[in-house]
């Protein structure tokens, strides 16, 4: 295994142009205009797929946009790794925010990245990190170190809530089959202390509409005798919360499972610099639910935030007007125990009763996901581990992370299998925003590490 390092230094400038051509497509899964871009980015990951040794691989069509499946199956006595990962990203909205094009791949140095960063829609969450994985394959397969069997689920639909993968994967839950589900769709504590992701946030995440008078109405006219249903909802949404940010919606907090002391003390042992994380966002101070701190707030901790609000004028300069309709659209991070669906309901009854009788109110919910955790006790985590060890020299430290995936608790119900998180991002390379961006730096050890986890996860299920 010690030749992946030459493998890499000899193929790396490769790695990155393909990387690069990849990204290159638009393949925003949001948006129907895009369509086309969907199919292309399918097809060219599943070429990529063949080219680096896969036996089969196919376009699997959905509902929605295809799913890429391949495999390499080399003993049915073996273990089996399925890889997962996701070809679609966010819009790359506001686009004059960007310094160079979305999709028009570019490598600049930054201050963590002194060894370039590949700036583009997507280079981080998830072409980049998913392609590690494509090129480990083509490493292993080369240089006859594959030793196990390999399967690779790449989807489509991933920034839009995994919409039709529930069917996708009973459908083809057989083809499925696997001993430990691979993904790099996270990110790491640093660039010198590696982690590996024990835990996901669930989603719970709807839109509402409040609708005051049946046409818009002169402010001055009919201001302060007709309800305003943008001051109605910005009042409605402020209530959601109390003086502690902790929210209001009743039964929302019933089923979390609060951490013991001692996991908490054992979390607050992960490397953490409030000053930095201020500085770095150029805020004064954090903001969130008293008797947590930052790190818990944002993984072990339900959230409410609205994510959009509009209604009435918002064009240039002023219009007196009193809208008709306000909406906003709310997102719910959930963690364990936190039903999505029961949340969703909750949020609905209670929001609904918040209205006065002077407008009326609409709640539609969008898509969710449950919660995730993992133990660390399995082998798939111990050979994930000793993967870090042989790369960083480190044990990698195991966290919540705050994101979601929702496919991940999906995979675990329907396929009965363990996941492993391994990502390679940082928190500061903007995935879903403006000047998204992935280190090459953790590109390659991405690639580097992969490997190792096939190794020692066969060797350990032999045991
Ligand atoms: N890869 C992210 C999730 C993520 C990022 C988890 C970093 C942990 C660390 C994923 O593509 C994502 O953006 N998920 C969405 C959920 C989805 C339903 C739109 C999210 O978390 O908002
Ligand atoms: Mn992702
Ligand atoms: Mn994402």
């Amino acid at each position: 295994m010690d030749s992946i390092k030459d493998y890499l230094e000899k193929n790396k400038d490769r790695f990155i142009e393909e990387l690069k051509e990849l990204l290159k497509i638009p393949s925003i899964s949001a948006d129907p205009a895009y369509k086309g871009d969907m199919l292309k980015a399918a097809d060219a990951v599943k070429v990529r797929l063949l080219e680096a040794g896969c036996d089969l691989a196919e376009v699997s069509p959905t509902p929605g946009h295809p799913v890429v499946y391949a495999e390499k199956i080399i003993d049915k006595n073996l273990p089996t790794v399925l890889v997962y990962g996701h070809y679609d990203v966010q819009p790359p909205d506001p686009l004059d925010l960007w310094d160079s094009p979305p999709f028009e791949p570019v490598i600049k140095e930054t201050k963590i990245h002194p060894e370039g960063a590949i700036f583009a829609r997507g280079s981080c969450d998830d072409k980049g990190q998913m392609y590690m994985h494509v090129k480990a394959m083509e490493y292993m397969t080369q240089n006859n170190e594959l030793p196990c069997n390999v399967k690779f689920m790449i989807e489509g639909e991933e920034e839009v809530g995994s919409e039709h993968l529930d069917w996708w994967i009973k459908e083809n839950k057989d083809k499925l089959q696997n001993d430990v589900i691979l993904i790099s769709d996270t990110g790491m504590i640093s660039k010198d202390t590696p982690s590996i992701t024990t835990g996901l946030r669930g989603l719970s995440y709807v839109e509402v509409e409040v609708t005051g008078a049946n046409r818009d109405l002169h402010s001055g006219l009919y201001g302060g005798a007709v309800a305003n249903p943008l001051n109605i909802l910005s009042q409605m949404i402020a209530s959601l919360t109390d003086e502690n940010n902790h929210i209001t919606i009743p039964g929302f907090y019933d089923k979390v499972q609060n951490l013991s002391d001692e996991e908490r003390s054992k979390m607050a042992e992960a490397p953490f610099s409030l000053e930095e994380y201020k500085e770095k966002l150029d805020i004064k101070d954090v903001h969130g639910e008293k008797g947590y701190s930052t790190l818990e707030r944002g993984s072990i901790r339900p959230t409410l935030d609205v994510n959009g609000m509009w209604g009435g004028y918002i064009g240039e300069g002023a219009k007196t007007v009193l809208p008709s309709k306000a909406y906003a659209k709310i997102s719910m991070r959930l963690v364990p125990d936190q039903d999505w669906k029961e949340i969703t309901e909750l949020f609905k009854k209670h929001f609904e009763s918040l209205a006065p009788d002077s407008v009326k109110v609409e709640v539609k919910p969008h898509h969710g996901g449950y919660p995730y955790v993992t133990p660390i006790d399995t082998v798939g985590y111990q050979a994930a581990s000793a993967a870090y060890e042989e790369t960083f020299g480190k044990t990698p430290i195991p966290q919540r992370s705050g994101g979601s995936i929702p496919i991940v608790s999906l995979f675990e119900k329907e396929l009965d299998s363990k996941i492993i998180l391994m990502g390679f991002g940082l928190d500061t390379d903007a995935i879903h925003s403006p000047n998204e961006h992935f280190g090459i730096w953790n590109y390659l050890k991405g690639i580097e590490t992969i490997p190792w986890f096939y190794k020692h996860f066969t060797e350990m299920s032999k045991k």
